[in-house]
Formats: C-alpha cells, sequence, structure tokens
C-alpha cells in the first residue's frame, strides 16, 4: 500500500486507507481488572491491515492495558480478570485452540526503554526467529537478520559490528531500532510500541517515526503515545482513553479537528494531562 493512499475524513468508513479489508482484530466490549481496579471499560476498537492506530489520553487511563490485551500479555498476572471478546482470525484469542505462544509470535513488542540484550547485535535480531523455528539453516537465519535489520533503518551503520558489538553498545536511538528490528524477527502481523520514543532523542525519534511509516506497508501498528504532535505525523486513526474508557476513535484529521467528545477535545487543546 502506498504512504500517500488517502484516508478518509468520515469515520463511517471505517478502514482507514479506504480499502475493503477486513479488521485483523475486533476488540468488543473488553473489560478487564486488576484486582478491585476497574482498568478497561467496555472497550471497543478494531484494528486493520497496514493501518498506524495511536492511543492517546492522560496517563494511567489503560492505553498500555489495551495493548497488552491484544498479544495477551496479562496472561499469568495475578489478580487479573477480563471480560469480553478479542477476535483475531475470526476466532476468540481466548480460545482454548488457541495456543498462546504462537497467538504472540505474531506481534511485535517495544517498549518505552529500549532493552537489547546484552548478546551481540546479531543475536539480538536472530533471537526470535531462533526460539520459534522460523529459519531452516545458518544462511537463512543470516539472511533474516540482514533483511530485520535493513527494514529497522539500522543495517548499514550495524553491518560490520554485528557479531562484534553487544546490542548495549549503540545509541539510544540505535538501540531502540535494533529493539524493532527484534522485534520483526518473529515476522509479525502487528507491532504494538508503548511509547516508543518516549526516551529518545528527538533526532532518533524522527528516525523511529520515518521508520513506522515504512513498516506499516506490511504491519499494522499500534502505538502509545504521549506526544500529539506524533500521533498526528504517523497515525491513521487516533484512540482518545479516558478513565479506562475508549472515548473516542477516529480518523487523525477528525479527532484532532473536530472530536465529538469534550474531555478528548480538552485533553488534545492541552488543557489537561
Ligand atoms: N499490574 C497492575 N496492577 C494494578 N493496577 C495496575 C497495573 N497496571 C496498571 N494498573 C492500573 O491500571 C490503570 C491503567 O494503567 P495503564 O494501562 O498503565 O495506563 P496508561 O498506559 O494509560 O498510563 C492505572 O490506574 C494503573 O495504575
Ligand atoms: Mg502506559
Amino acid at each position: 500500500m502506498s504512504q500517500d493512499t488517502p484516508f478518509p475524513t468520515s469515520a463511517a468508513v471505517r478502514h482507514p486507507a479506504g480499502r475493503n479489508a477486513d479488521p485483523l482484530i475486533e476488540v468488543d466490549g473488553l473489560n478487564l481488572w486488576y484486582g478491585d481496579k476497574h482498568a478497561l471499560i467496555d472497550v471497543d476498537f478494531d484494528v486493520y491491515p497496514n493501518e498506524v492506530i495511536a492511543f492517546i489520553g492522560p496517563s494511567g487511563c489503560g492505553k498500555t492495558t489495551a495493548l497488552k490485551s491484544l498479544n495477551r500479555m496479562h496472561d499469568g498476572t495475578r489478580g487479573v480478570r477480563i471480560e469480553g471478546r478479542i477476535t483475531m482470525d475470526g476466532r476468540d484469542i481466548h480460545d482454548r485452540l488457541v495456543d498462546p505462544p504462537l497467538h504472540r509470535r505474531r506481534f511485535g513488542w517495544v517498549a518505552q526503554k529500549p532493552n537489547p540484550f546484552t548478546s551481540t547485535i546479531f543475536e539480538n535480531v536472530a533471537y526470535g526467529a531462533r526460539i520459534h523455528g522460523l529459519t531452516r539453516s545458518r544462511a537463512d537465519l543470516t539472511e533474516h537478520v540482514e533483511t530485520c535489520l535493513r527494514r529497522a533503518h539500522l543495517w548499514d551503520e550495524v553491518k560490520d559490528d554485528l557479531h562484534r558489538k553487544s546490542g548495549t553498545d549503540l545509541s539510544g536511538g540505535q538501540q531502540q531500532r535494533l529493539c524493532i528490528a527484534r522485534a520483526l524477527g518473529t515476522m509479525p502481523d502487528i507491532l504494538l510500541m508503548d511509547e516508543p520514543t518516549g526516551s529518545i532523542d528527538p533526532v532518533a525519534t524522527a528516525r523511529v517515526e520515518d521508520l513506522m511509516l515504512d513498516l506499516k506497508a506490511d504491519h499494522s501498528i499500534v502505538v502509545v503515545t504521549h506526544s500529539m504532535m506524533q500521533a498526528r505525523r504517523v497515525a491513521d486513526r487516533v484512540a482518545y482513553f479516558h478513565l479506562g474508557r475508549l472515548l473516542e476513535l477516529g480518523p487523525t484529521e477528525t479527532v484532532f479537528t473536530n472530536a465529538a467528545k469534550p474531555e478528548a477535545r480538552s485533553f488534545i487543546e492541552g488543557r489537561f494531562g
């Protein structure tokens, strides 16, 4: 899909790129409790192929919690209770026939603080393919690592140091692109990014934003961001979370210029949060 495909401004047209694609994920009536804390309340949204959807809203309003629900990262967390339905490929992701590691493999996770392994650059990226047995030979793996590093816009900077340098020897911005390359390593459909530029400098941030726009040719991206400018630059659609509810979801320009909910308007105008 070309990146300059215009997306409609009418919320009634549901696919942001204006194509007749089915959603990759459908979230229906999602509720989540941490013990007594009702952290997600009746949350509904879809994720389409090849879109960037940004989660915005004040802190503590459920953005990370919603992101983690998609790849079942709450599994095994004590006291978490989930109700509602998340469907992927027509199947409830909590269905007992769904294998959690296989499900999780379809997602790449990128955290706020770059968290590369201390192993070599090569091993950082090879990790996912190795544990899931995605490549058949050493040559395959080598090629896969190169592809992931190229797609993360990092190859040229590290190609001579793949086996020499550790992931942690890189600059902060490079580390974050390495983490993106690592996330691509399992050949995911969806990238989940939780404030991916929250701890890197503006130049490094611009590079990650460029990268996101490139990556949506092959992936969907759900990104939590504190930066309204970033949401505006990278997102096709924006979801505004408020006290555990998803209050507003629509094409980026519509949400930024003409949000229906007063809370969303106030937040976007910088009156709180
Ligand atoms: N592991 C947890 N145990 C208990 N409460 C949690 C946990 N994680 C998050 N919360 C609470 O759930 C709410 C939503 O948190 P979170 O999804 O992290 O918000 P956001 O990402 O929007 O800042 C907050 O009130 C937070 O304190
Ligand atoms: Mg968060």
